[in-house]
């Protein structure tokens, strides 16, 4: 289903109410992978008739959207995870260097207990999610705790990331071979963000 969907997110005659329903799709699958590698402990509950095992995720949970494009992610980890605190970072890389810049920052206190999940759709260079991660662990992250969910990533993207902060887990749908002269993914999808949000496409060939 995930490859099916990133198919359609993939195909340039995809459209902006078409592209925004599928990224909204594959969201909620990623949300429920999420839930799964999240670390649960034990407890009982009393149905009608008698006492059950059960389980509850052990610790908080911290969303933390890379702006923009992440924005098309949050919805859907929200409905799931109901009473996660939610954190923003805002990343733009330059266009010409393609170096991350943060505009913007708003992180709640994060314990090092907490399951912070770091989302983006795409990793390319690795630029802006290597910044995202360093800020979080400043302000309390344990790296062991961080998921970053993207949806394409480069090699050259996991690798730069994995090389700097070996023990974040990075969940994702396709790992794309090559990155072009301007960075971006190729295939990939083009530039995320616009096409979610409906803004101009950059010259990205
Ligand atoms: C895109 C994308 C990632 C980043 C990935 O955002 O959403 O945040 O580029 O590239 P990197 O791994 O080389 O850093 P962009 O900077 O275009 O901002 P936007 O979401 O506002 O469009
Ligand atoms: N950002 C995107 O949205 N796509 C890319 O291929 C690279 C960076």
């Amino acid at each position: 289903m995930k490859e099916t969907l990133l198919t359609i997110l993939r195909n340039e005659k995809t459209g902006l109410v078409e592209f925004r329903k599928t990224a909204e799709k594959l969201a909620y699958i990623l949300a429920s992978e999420v839930s799964n590698m999240l670390e649960k402990e034990k407890t009982t509950v009393t149905t009608p008739l008698e006492k059950a095992d059960g389980y509850k995720i052990k610790d908080n949970i911290i969303l933390v959207p890379i702006l923009r494009a992440a924005l098309s992610l949050l919805p859907p980890f929200l409905n799931l995870f109901e009473d996660a605190r939610v954190g923003f970072l805002g990343l733009k890389r330059d266009e010409q260097t393609a170096v991350a810049n943060l505009y913007y920052k708003n992180i709640p206190p994060i314990s090092s207990d907490d399951n912070v999940i770091l989302l983006d759709p795409m990793i390319a260079t690795g630029g802006s999610g290597s910044e995202a991660i360093k800020i979080l662990k400043e302000g309390g992250a344990s790296e062991e705790k961080i998921i970053f969910v993207a949806v394409i990533c480069s090699q050259e993207g996991i690798d730069a990331i994995k090389t700097k902060y070996p023990k974040v887990r990075i969940l994702n749908v396709h790992v794309d071979k090559v990155l072009n002269d301007k960075k971006f993914i190729v295939p990939g999808l083009g530039d995320f963000g616009d096409r979610y949000f409906g803004t101009p496409l950059p010259e990205i060939k």
